[in-house]
């Protein structure tokens, strides 16, 4: 029968992220282990095949290892993932997602008697398409009949938010690395009236790396981890950006954008373009203000409008924009509800805001409730996750603590628990 405190002792949270893979059980409490979402799949060697220890895929921190084999990189490193989803035949990427589940699985498995596999919270894109439920259980499946699964249930990524925060009626807008999703949940999520925008973090590196270029730091944009340090550490979000713009021209020091990577003897100064930083939180907001036309022109790829499966996602709709549309595709009894509780979750709303930047440089919550007032929505109330990278890992270690076990799955509600075989 269902052992209920097993179960609660033994839930897992795994949340499968563009870039990042976010797991760890419970017991971590409120951060999970972060590991790149990628695998490396090496060449095969003769001597490690005499010596048994080939592997096909490698991944986590030893991907590393292989990280400086150049222009075999590109087809050898795989990434699997595009705006969170795995495409279906895709079978390197797959293979990914299992190792990174199964090693992620296995880090945390006790030693001893009693354990027959953990409760295992997946989280997905809400834009995720069925079969990848399908092929996520298969997965599962076999991590199962290895001993580490005991059953295995997929939530959306915006209602895990919802969970983490405890509400039932909210718009979520989740904002990883490579795309953006707006949900507004009522109970569960209200499917027609999502949107997702093909818009992350990753575009705020993009603006980042022709910033550093015109800054004369050319050469150190060929690695996307710096770039991305660099973007998490100078980067600025404007209230308004004519307004900071012209701010950080009359007040250049105060402005002033100087780093150094950790352990390096590199240092970023940029000076009189520092005003620049607030391009960078911008352009994940709305990409849509001439001065960006510039960089366009020059060759940065524009955000394009595009089609995964059968998910159609925005290239330059501001996030803004994409609430409101979102919100207005519900019953309007339920808009005043939705616009009252709007939290946003994901690494891509994390912009510092210095203190003597005030109402010039401002955090993600701030920016968008001016926006949609502006906009015309009369009491929006916007709140920002507590570390808001790992928002989803926490609702599905909730999820999976309050779902009894005799709660089974079901593909037409698509909820509950997939017990499996063993
Ligand atoms: N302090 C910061 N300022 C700006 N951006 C940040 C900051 N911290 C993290 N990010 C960005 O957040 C993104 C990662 O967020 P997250 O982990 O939520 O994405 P993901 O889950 O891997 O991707 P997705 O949800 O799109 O599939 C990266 O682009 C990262 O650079
Ligand atoms: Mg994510």
């Amino acid at each position: 029968m269902f052992d209920e405190e097993y179960r609660r002792r033994y839930v897992f949270g795994c949340d499968y992220g563009t870039s990042d893979f976010k797991y760890g059980p419970i017991t971590q409490g409120d951060k999970p282990l972060v590991t790149a979402n990628r695998g490396y799949f090496p060449e095969k060697s003769i001597v490690s095949q005499i010596l048994g220890a080939e592997k096909d895929v490698v991944v986590g921190k030893d991907v590393t290892l292989f990280l400086g084999a150049g222009s075999e990189l590109s087809t050898r490193l795989v990434y699997p993932m595009r705006s969170g989803t795995v495409a279906k035949d895709d079978d390197r990427a797959w293979r990914v997602v299992e190792e990174i589940s199964r090693e992620g699985l296995a880090e945390f498995k006790p030693s001893g008697f009693g354990f027959k596999g953990f409760y295992v919270v997946a989280a997905l894109s809400a834009t995720a398409p069925r079969y990848m439920y399908e092929k996520m259980f298969t997965v599962y499946e076999k991590l199962a009949e290895e001993g580490l699964i005991h059953s295995s249930t997929i939530i959306p990524q915006p209602l895990a938010v919802a969970i983490a925060h405890k509400q039932t009626s909210c718009v979520v807008v989740e904002s990883g690395h490579g795309n953006t999703q707006v949900a507004p949940i009522s109970r569960a999520p209200i499917r027609e009236a999502i949107i997702a925008l093909n818009r992350g973090g990753s575009n705020a590196n993009a603006i980042t790396a022709e910033i550093l270029k015109d800054a004369g730091y050319g050469d150190l944009v060929k690695e996307e981890s710096l770039v991305r340090k660099v973007k998490e550490n100078i980067g600025l979000l404007p209230l308004q950006l004519d307004k900071a713009v012209n701010y950080a021209k009359n007040h250049p020091e105060e402005v002033r954008a100087v780093y150094q990577p950790p352990g390096t003897r590199i240092k970023i100064d940029l000076g009189r373009d520092s005003w620049t930083r607030f391009l960078i939180g911008e352009y994940v907001f709305d990409p849509n203000h001439e001065i960006f036309q510039s960089y366009h022109k020059r060759g940065m790829p524009r955000p394009s409008d595009t089609k995964v499966g059968d998910v159609f996602f925005y290239g330059t709709l501001s996030i803004a924009d994409t609430i409101i549309q979102s919100v207005e595709k519900c019953p309007t009894e339920i808009q005043p509800l939705l616009y009252g509780q709007v939290i946003l979750s994901g690494g891509n709303f994390s912009w510092q805001a210095p203190a003597k930047l005030r109402n010039i440089a401002v955090d993600s919550q701030t920016r968008l409730a001016h926006e949609l007032r502006e906009k015309g929505v009369e009491q929006p109330v916007v709140n920002l996750s507590s570390d808001p990278q790992y928002a989803v890992w926490r609702g599905c270690i909730v999820f999976g603590y309050a779902v009894p076990s005799t709660y089974g799955w079901t593909w037409d509600k698509m909820e509950g628990w997939y017990h499996h075989r063993r």
